[in-house]
Protein backbone atom coordinates (compact mmCIF):
# COMPACT_ATOMS: atom_id res chain seq x y z
CA UNK A 1 0.00 0.00 0.00
CA UNK A 2 2.83 2.17 1.27
CA UNK A 3 4.64 1.94 -2.41
CA UNK A 4 1.43 2.61 -4.15
CA UNK A 5 0.68 5.31 -2.63
CA UNK A 6 4.06 6.88 -3.07
CA UNK A 7 3.64 5.81 -6.93
CA UNK A 8 0.61 8.47 -6.85
CA UNK A 9 2.36 10.95 -5.24
CA UNK A 10 4.90 11.11 -7.84
CA UNK A 11 2.41 10.44 -10.56
CA UNK A 12 0.57 13.56 -8.80
CA UNK A 13 3.73 15.80 -8.99
CA UNK A 14 4.74 15.16 -12.61
CA UNK A 15 0.97 15.92 -14.44
CA UNK A 16 1.55 19.02 -12.41
CA UNK A 17 5.18 20.40 -13.49
CA UNK A 18 3.53 18.76 -16.72
CA UNK A 19 0.85 21.63 -17.24
CA UNK A 20 3.10 24.24 -16.00
CA UNK A 21 5.95 23.13 -18.85
CA UNK A 22 2.51 22.83 -21.66
CA UNK A 23 1.76 26.41 -20.55
CA UNK A 24 5.42 27.56 -21.15
CA UNK A 25 5.90 25.81 -24.71
CA UNK A 26 3.94 29.41 -25.89
CA UNK A 27 6.44 31.17 -24.00
CA UNK A 28 9.58 29.92 -24.91
CA UNK A 29 9.48 31.31 -28.65
CA UNK A 30 10.55 34.72 -27.02
CA UNK A 31 11.74 33.86 -23.70
CA UNK A 32 13.98 30.24 -24.58
CA UNK A 33 12.87 26.32 -24.28
CA UNK A 34 14.80 27.23 -20.61
CA UNK A 35 13.79 30.88 -20.34
CA UNK A 36 17.06 31.81 -20.68
CA UNK A 37 16.91 34.18 -23.36
CA UNK A 38 15.99 38.44 -23.84
CA UNK A 39 12.67 37.95 -25.28
CA UNK A 40 12.77 40.56 -28.28
CA UNK A 41 16.12 41.39 -27.01
CA UNK A 42 14.49 43.41 -24.74
CA UNK A 43 13.24 41.72 -20.83
CA UNK A 44 15.08 40.22 -18.18
CA UNK A 45 16.14 36.52 -18.19
CA UNK A 46 12.91 34.88 -16.30
CA UNK A 47 15.09 31.56 -15.52
CA UNK A 48 14.78 30.35 -11.77
CA UNK A 49 12.95 33.66 -11.14
CA UNK A 50 10.87 33.58 -8.10
CA UNK A 51 7.42 31.96 -8.83
CA UNK A 52 5.40 35.13 -6.73
CA UNK A 53 7.25 37.49 -8.16
CA UNK A 54 6.32 36.12 -11.90
CA UNK A 55 2.96 35.60 -10.93
CA UNK A 56 2.90 39.81 -9.84
CA UNK A 57 4.20 40.44 -13.05
CA UNK A 58 1.92 38.52 -15.15
CA UNK A 59 -0.62 40.44 -13.42
CA UNK A 60 0.34 43.23 -14.17
CA UNK A 61 0.63 42.46 -17.59
CA UNK A 62 -2.99 41.11 -18.22
CA UNK A 63 -4.06 44.31 -16.20
CA UNK A 64 -1.90 46.53 -18.61
CA UNK A 65 -0.45 48.28 -15.66
CA UNK A 66 3.08 46.58 -16.35
CA UNK A 67 5.57 48.17 -19.36
CA UNK A 68 9.20 47.46 -17.68
CA UNK A 69 10.60 47.74 -21.35
CA UNK A 70 8.39 49.40 -23.94
CA UNK A 71 7.02 46.03 -24.51
CA UNK A 72 4.43 45.60 -21.69
CA UNK A 73 1.37 45.63 -24.50
CA UNK A 74 3.36 41.93 -25.82
CA UNK A 75 2.96 40.45 -22.69
CA UNK A 76 -0.52 41.41 -22.38
CA UNK A 77 -1.60 39.42 -25.48
CA UNK A 78 0.67 36.15 -24.18
CA UNK A 79 -0.85 36.53 -20.95
CA UNK A 80 -4.76 37.72 -21.72
CA UNK A 81 -5.87 34.07 -21.49
CA UNK A 82 -4.18 32.83 -18.13
CA UNK A 83 -6.08 32.35 -14.95
CA UNK A 84 -4.79 32.56 -11.99
CA UNK A 85 -4.42 29.07 -11.79
CA UNK A 86 -2.62 29.00 -14.97
CA UNK A 87 0.22 31.93 -14.11
CA UNK A 88 1.05 29.81 -10.69
CA UNK A 89 1.53 26.79 -12.90
CA UNK A 90 3.99 28.88 -15.29
CA UNK A 91 5.33 30.50 -13.10
CA UNK A 92 6.06 27.76 -10.80
CA UNK A 93 7.63 25.89 -14.08
CA UNK A 94 9.88 28.97 -14.30
CA UNK A 95 11.25 28.90 -11.02
CA UNK A 96 13.07 25.08 -11.73
CA UNK A 97 14.72 26.76 -14.89
CA UNK A 98 17.95 27.02 -15.52
CA UNK A 99 18.76 25.09 -11.95
C1 LIG B 1 6.19 37.48 -28.55
C2 LIG B 1 7.28 37.31 -27.57
C3 LIG B 1 6.91 36.90 -26.15
C4 LIG B 1 6.19 35.79 -25.75
C5 LIG B 1 5.61 34.68 -26.63
C6 LIG B 1 6.15 35.84 -24.29
N1 LIG B 1 6.82 36.94 -23.83
FE1 LIG B 1 7.17 37.43 -21.88
N2 LIG B 1 8.05 39.13 -22.45
C7 LIG B 1 8.24 39.56 -23.75
C8 LIG B 1 8.74 40.93 -23.76
C9 LIG B 1 9.07 41.77 -24.99
C10 LIG B 1 8.84 41.32 -22.40
C11 LIG B 1 9.21 42.69 -21.84
C12 LIG B 1 7.88 43.45 -21.57
C13 LIG B 1 8.03 44.82 -20.93
O1 LIG B 1 8.37 45.76 -21.64
O2 LIG B 1 7.77 44.94 -19.71
C14 LIG B 1 8.44 40.16 -21.61
C15 LIG B 1 8.47 40.12 -20.21
C16 LIG B 1 8.16 39.01 -19.44
C17 LIG B 1 8.35 38.90 -18.03
C18 LIG B 1 8.99 39.96 -17.13
C19 LIG B 1 10.50 39.91 -17.35
C20 LIG B 1 11.19 41.17 -16.90
O3 LIG B 1 11.77 41.86 -17.78
O4 LIG B 1 11.17 41.50 -15.71
C21 LIG B 1 7.89 37.66 -17.65
C22 LIG B 1 7.88 37.08 -16.25
C23 LIG B 1 7.39 37.04 -18.84
N3 LIG B 1 7.57 37.87 -19.92
C24 LIG B 1 6.80 35.78 -18.88
C25 LIG B 1 6.22 35.22 -20.02
C26 LIG B 1 5.39 34.05 -20.00
C27 LIG B 1 5.06 33.23 -18.77
C28 LIG B 1 4.99 33.82 -21.30
C29 LIG B 1 4.08 32.71 -21.82
C30 LIG B 1 2.75 32.66 -21.25
C31 LIG B 1 5.60 34.84 -22.12
N4 LIG B 1 6.30 35.70 -21.30
C32 LIG B 1 5.49 34.92 -23.50
C33 LIG B 1 8.00 38.80 -24.90
C34 LIG B 1 7.29 37.62 -24.93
Amino acid sequence: MKKIAIAMLFAGSTLLMADGAAAFAKCAGCHGQNGEKAALGKSAIIAGQDAAKTVEQLQGYKAGTLNQHGMGGVMKGQVASLDDAAMKEVADHIATLGK
